[in-house]
C-alpha cells in the first residue's frame, strides 16, 4: 500500500518536562521516588542543558513539529513567586525551535504537580484550580509570541486513573470519590484555561489553537464464556476513559482541535463498577516490551470514530518501547498507515509525533523502557539516533509510506 500525506503535515515527535530535563525538585514526583524508593529521574537525559542540541537531532530527522512541556513546579516556586530565569529558559527553549523552523506545541501540566501545590490537597480541592489558572497566564502571557498551540493537559484520565485509584501515581490515592472530584476539578480548570488563552491572544490580535492530549484506548470484551458481560465493562470503560471528557468540552465549545496519544488495545472483564483490565489473553496477539497489545487495526478504528466531532486531529503521541530494534519500524509503519487510511477515509488528522524524541524517564518503570527515536546513555548523556529513525526521517522528508 502507498499512502501520500498532505504537504502542511506535522511531522514530529514529544517530550515532556520531567520525563528529559532532569533536575528537578520541587514538584510531587521528585517525592514520590524517594517515598516509594523508586528509580529517580534525577539529571534524566539532561535535556534542560542540552536542548539546543537535541533539536538539532530533531532537524535531522525532517521533524517540522515538537511537542514540549513547561514545569509549572520551576516557573512558581511558591504560590506566590514567578522563577523569572525559569520563563526565559523556556523562551530560550522556543527560540531555539524557531531557529531550526521546528513547530512548538506546548502542554502546560503533564502530570507533575509542583510540591506546594500538593500540601494544600492539590486536584482534590475546587479552590485550588486558581493557582493553575496563575501559572497558565503566566506562562501563555510570557510565551505566546512563540507559540500558536497549547495542550492544557497531559491524558487527564491516565493521571486520574493511576494517582487516584490504582494508587501507584502521586498522590497515591485509591478512592473513586477523590477521582470523580479531582477529575471534576480538572475539567473546570481546562474550561476556564481554555477561555484565558483564548482571551490573551485576542487581546494581541492573534489567533490560537488549543486542546488537551487524550489517550485513546481500543477496549475489547476478554474471549470466553462471560463474554456478553465483558462487553458491558469494555464499553463502560471505553466511554468513561476515552470519550465521557470529549464529549463534555466538545459541548462546551472548547476543544479547537483533538490531540490523541494512542499506544495500544486492552481486553476486560466484568468485576465491579469499572471492570477489569486483563493482563494476560490467549491468542490476543503482540505484546510490547511493557506489556502492552500493540494494534495498529484499533488505532485505525478509533481514529474513524473520532469523525464524529467534526475537529482536526492531532497524533500527540503514539510509540512503543521493544526489545528488538525492527519492532520500532514495524510499528511505526503500521500505525502510520492506520493514520494513512484514516484520512483518506475523510478523517482530518493534521499531523503525527512520535513519543518520544529521545529515551526518557517512564515514570514509575524508570529508565528501563525505550521509547526514543533518539537512544540516551545515561552514564554519559550521549545521544545516538536509532536505525528506525532514519525510516521515520524519510517518510517525513518524502510525506510518503510504502508498506
Ligand atoms: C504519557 C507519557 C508516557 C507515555 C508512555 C503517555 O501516556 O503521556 O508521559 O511516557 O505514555 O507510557
Amino acid at each position: 500500500m502507498q499512502v501520500y500525506f498532505p504537504s502542511s503535515f506535522l511531522w514530529g515527535a514529544a517530550l515532556s518536562s520531567y520525563q528529559c530535563e532532569g533536575q528537578n525538585y520541587n514538584c510531587d514526583w521528585y517525592l514520590w521516588e524517594k517515598e516509594k524508593n523508586l528509580e529517580p529521574a534525577a539529571k534524566a537525559c539532561e535535556h534542560y542543558r542540552l536542548f539546543r542540541s537535541d533539536f538539532e537531532l530533531a532537524r535531522q530527522l525532517n521533524l517540522n513539529s515538537l511537542r514540549i512541556s513547561l514545569e509549572w513546579s520551576r516557573i512558581y516556586s511558591d504560590p506566590d513567586t514567578v522563577v523569572e530565569k525559569e520563563i526565559a529558559h523556556y523562551w530560550q527553549v522556543l527560540d531555539t525551535l524557531g531557529d531550526f523552523k521546528i513547530k512548538p506545541l506546548v502542554t502546560l501540566h503533564h502530570f507533575t504537580n509542583p510540591l506546594w501545590f500538593m500540601g494544600k490537597d492539590g486536584w482534590l480541592v475546587l479552590r485550588n484550580i486558581d493557582y493553575f489558572l496563575k501559572y497558565l497566564c503566566k506562562a501563555v502571557e510570557a510565551l505566546h509570541e512563540k507559540v500558536d498551540t497549547w495542550l492544557i493537559f497531559n491524558e487527564p484520565l491516565v493521571y486520574i486513573y493511576n494517582g487516584f485509584i490504582e494508587g501507584i501515581w502521586p498522590p497515591g490515592k485509591r478512592s473513586v470519590s477523590d477521582a470523580k472530584k479531582a477529575l471534576a476539578n480538572i475539567e473546570a480548570a481546562y474550561i476556564e484555561g481554555y477561555r484565558h488563552i483564548k482571551r490573551i491572544y485576542r487581546n494581541e490580535g492573534k489567533t490560537v489553537e488549543v486542546s488537551l492530549a487524550k489517550n485513546l484506548r481500543d477496549f475489547l470484551p476478554a474471549p470466553g464464556v462471560q463474554k456478553p458481560l465483558n462487553c458491558l465493562a469494555a464499553s463502560l470503560r471505553s466511554y468513561l476513559f476515552n470519550f465521557r471528557l470529549l464529549d463534555r468540552l466538545a459541548k462546551r465549545n472548547c476543544l479547537d482541535f483533538l490531540g490523541i496519544n494512542y499506544y495500544c488495545r486492552e481486553y476486560d472483564r466484568f468485576k465491579g463498577v469499572l471492570g477489569e483490565e486483563l493482563k494476560e489473553v490467549v491468542g490476543a496477539g503482540r505484546k510490547n516490551a511493557l506489556g502492552w497489545y500493540v494494534n495498529s487495526q484499533s488505532f485505525y478504528k478509533l481514529l474513524v470514530k473520532l469523525k464524529r466531532y467534526y475537529l482536526p486531529i492531532i497524533i500527540t503521541e503514539n510509540g512503543t518501547a521493544e526489545k528488538r530494534e525492527q519492532l520500532y519500524e514495524l510499528y511505526l509503519t503500521n500505525h502510520l498507515e492506520s493514520v494513512g487510511r484514516a484520512i483518506l477515509d475523510g478523517v482530518n488528522i493534521k499531523g503525527y509525533l512520535w513519543w518520544s524524541l529521545l529515551d526518557n524517564f517512564e515514570w514509575d518503570k524508570g529508565f528501563w523502557p525505550r521509547f526514543g527515536l533518539v537512544e540516551v546513555d545515561y552514564s554519559n548523556s550521549k545521544r545516538r539516533i536509532k536505525p528506525f529513525a532514519h525510516i521515520y526521517a524519510k517518510i517525513c522528508k518524502e510525506r510518503k509510506l510504502e508498506t
